[in-house]
């Protein structure tokens, strides 16, 4: 070896030469890629806490929550209750039915036959109004119908409208109840039992829908009995002129598509946003994609009625919009009627601004985002930077779904407005340990029903808003509390229920699976009705919302 050296010190030093060469390089490379690695930004920022933080802290304040387990929306976020359409709180608190007079209640009532009830007798319903308002605090009954037969001699079907005051948006819903009633000792009306929600079929309004679907078939020609509080069919344009002198914005489809409900409603309503700040009407597409994370297939499933999951009757009402399909046919009508074009601005990049776009003139201006490859094609970039300062997302202008909130006011209701919440998320946080280290252990049934008990008192109605899959999950707490979760009222969407007929009215008669997205929102909206809420983040685990160390 030493006598090598030394008969070719010259070699080896090439040798040691080239290794150190190929060391620097080496050194070099992993530099840059982990510079690179440092620096990158994953295309999704739903999917990146880092990226998220950015987001909320500097472009627009973290009202919106991107955990996927609750879904908010306007009605959630808003700090006052929005005042009804057409009126001021004053006049709604008028129309509020208040504690019945006492006055002349207890004045006889006819009961020779104590078997049979006279529903339209004005004192019986003056028994149900003095029991509901008892028996349900939370609620505010706006107005009564008169009272019809049930199917018995001592039942009477009750229609009222009435308003959550938990609730912040002045909706407002139905509810019948076929009520089972007797006599007092004194011959005055008394509830003996209430129905459930929804019950009192009697006095139920029909109203007659004609059913004409897409090709001008009649799907079901019976009458279809429909909740006559909602009334999202899409609106028409109406004259050719109106169209000529209206001004749109027109999104093309993005990257957005089939992206989670988060990042959809996080750009659609930016581009909303833009429209309002244009001063235009929003060409809106109804059909929404959903991703496959929350779909009973596991694939994106595409043709998704947007009336699923939100209140398009409340959007139309609070933004000038006009739908997409609606929208190109009027346009076509006009050119081949006129045989002139419509003056159209089309925008391809994010890059310019809504400012930029102010003074168009042109009747529609149509931002493109086919050609532009992820993340440069998502709707919310417009909303990025110096856009972020004047542009603002019109969040009162999202509710829910009516007929989802129907299904949110049938479980609180059926547990008669009166439990408490707790909100368990587990799914992807509890099994990434890096980020979310003690969340798994803190949401076990173990730890959950000590903690609980801290907060709650035993024997408590609990709803459990959860993302955990395994019904029988929370087993142990069963034997602390009344424990009800969103699959206890499987019946409400299953194929005897209205909201199965009236999304399958919405969807061409083909039924409507109920989602993961549907999940989510009806739980979100029950766990906000709780009297008592318990939160993961905060309450039930020190584990920071958004991974380790973002707190
Ligand atoms: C955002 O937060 C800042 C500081 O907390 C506040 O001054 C500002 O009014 C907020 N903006 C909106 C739109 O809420
Ligand atoms: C609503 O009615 C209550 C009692 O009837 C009254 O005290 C309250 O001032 C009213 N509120 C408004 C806004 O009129
Ligand atoms: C009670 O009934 C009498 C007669 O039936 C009526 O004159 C009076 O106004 C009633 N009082 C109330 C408070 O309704
Ligand atoms: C039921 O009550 C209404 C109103 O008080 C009255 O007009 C009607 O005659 C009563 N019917 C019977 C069968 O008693
Ligand atoms: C309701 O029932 C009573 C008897 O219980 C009967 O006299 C009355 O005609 C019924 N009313 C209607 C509208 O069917
Ligand atoms: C539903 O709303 C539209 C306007 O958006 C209106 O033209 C239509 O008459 C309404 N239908 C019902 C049944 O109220
Ligand atoms: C917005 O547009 C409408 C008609 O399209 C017009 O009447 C109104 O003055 C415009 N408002 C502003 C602030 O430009
Ligand atoms: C509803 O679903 C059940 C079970 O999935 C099925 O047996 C029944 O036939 C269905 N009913 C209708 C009306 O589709
Ligand atoms: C749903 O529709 C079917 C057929 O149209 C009808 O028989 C059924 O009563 C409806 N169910 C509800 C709860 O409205
Ligand atoms: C949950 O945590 C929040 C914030 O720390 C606290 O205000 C609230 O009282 C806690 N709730 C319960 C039920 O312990």
């Amino acid at each position: 070896m030493r006598e090598l050296s030394v008969v070719d010190p010259i070699g080896q030093n090439i040798v040691r030469l080239i290794s150190n060469v190929c060391f620097s390089a080496f050194v070099l490379s992993v530099l840059i890629f982990t510079v690179i690695a440092i620096t990158y930004q994953p295309p999704d920022p739903w999917e990146s806490s880092r990226a998220l933080t950015k987001v909320f802290t500097q472009v627009e304040n973290a009202t919106f929550k991107t955990d996927n387990s609750v879904l908010n929306t306007g009605e959630d976020i808003s700090l006052t209750p929005s005042v009804p359409e057409g009126g001021s709180v004053s006049s709604v608190n008028q129309s509020i039915i208040e504690m019945p007079d006492e006055g002349n209640v207890t004045e006889k009532s006819g009961c020779a036959d104590l078997s049979s009830v006279n529903c339209s007798d004005p004192k019986l319903l003056l028994a149900i109004k003095r029991f509901n308002f008892k028996a349900f605090k939370s609620i505010v009954f706006l107005d009564y119908q008169k009272p019809v037969n049930g199917s018995k001699p001592d039942e009477c079907d009750v229609a009222w409208r009435f308003r959550n005051r938990k609730e912040k948006s002045w909706r407002k819903y139905r509810d019948f109840r076929r009520f089972k009633l007797g006599f007092k000792d004194d011959c005055s009306y008394k509830v003996i039992r209430p129905g459930r929600w929804h019950s009192g079929l009697n006095a139920r309004r029909p109203s007659i829908q004609v059913v004409t679907p897409r090709n001008g078939q009649v799907v079901r020609n019976q009458p279809q009995i429909r909740d006559d509080e909602i009334n999202d069919t899409i609106p028409v344009l109406g004259s050719d002129s109106s169209f000529r002198n209206g001004r749109y914005l027109y999104y093309s489809r993005g990257g957005d598509y089939c992206k989670g409900m988060n990042h959809y409603l996080w750009s659609f309503l930016c581009a909303l946003g833009e429209a309002r700040y244009l001063n235009r009407t929003f060409v809106m597409d109804l059909s929404i994609c959903l991703a496959s994370s929350h779909t009973l297939s596991n694939k994106d499933e595409e043709g998704k009625d947007f009336r699923f999951y939100f209140d398009f009757e409340h959007l139309k009402e609070s933004s000038p919009i006009v739908e997409e399909g609606e929208f190109l046919r009027d346009w076509k009508r006009w050119e081949t009627k006129h045989k002139s074009k419509i003056p159209v601005r089309k925008v391809s990049s994010y890059r310019v601004t809504p400012l930029q776009l102010k003074r168009d003139r042109s009747t529609i201006i149509w931002r493109q985002f086919d050609d532009a490859p992820e993340p440069e094609n998502y709707w919310y970039r417009v909303c990025e930077g110096p856009a972020a300062k004047y542009v603002q997302r019109p969040w009162p202008a999202l509710w829910k779904s009516k007929r989802l909130m129907n299904i949110v006011t049938a479980i609180s209701g059926s547990m008669d407005w009166d439990f408490d919440a707790v909100h368990v998320v587990r799914g992807e946080k509890a099994r990434n340990k890096l980020l979310w280290p003690n969340l798994d252990s803190d949401t076990s049934p173990d730890a959950l029903a000590v903690k609980l008990q801290a907060a709650i008192s035993l024997w408590r109605n609990l709803y459990v808003a959860t993302n955990e899959p395994f019904y029988n999950y929370f087993d142990k707490l069963r034997s602390h509390y009344k424990v009800h979760l969103l699959d206890d009222f499987k019946s409400l969407w299953g194929n005897t229920s209205e909201w199965y007929n009236e999304t399958a009215l919405l969807n061409g008669g083909r039924p409507v699976d109920f989602d993961g997205y549907m999940r989510v929102e009806v739980d979100t909206e029950v766990l906000y009705r709780s009297k008592t809420r318990v939160e993961t983040f905060y309450n039930l685990t020190r584990d920071c919302k958004d991974g380790i160390n973002t707190c």
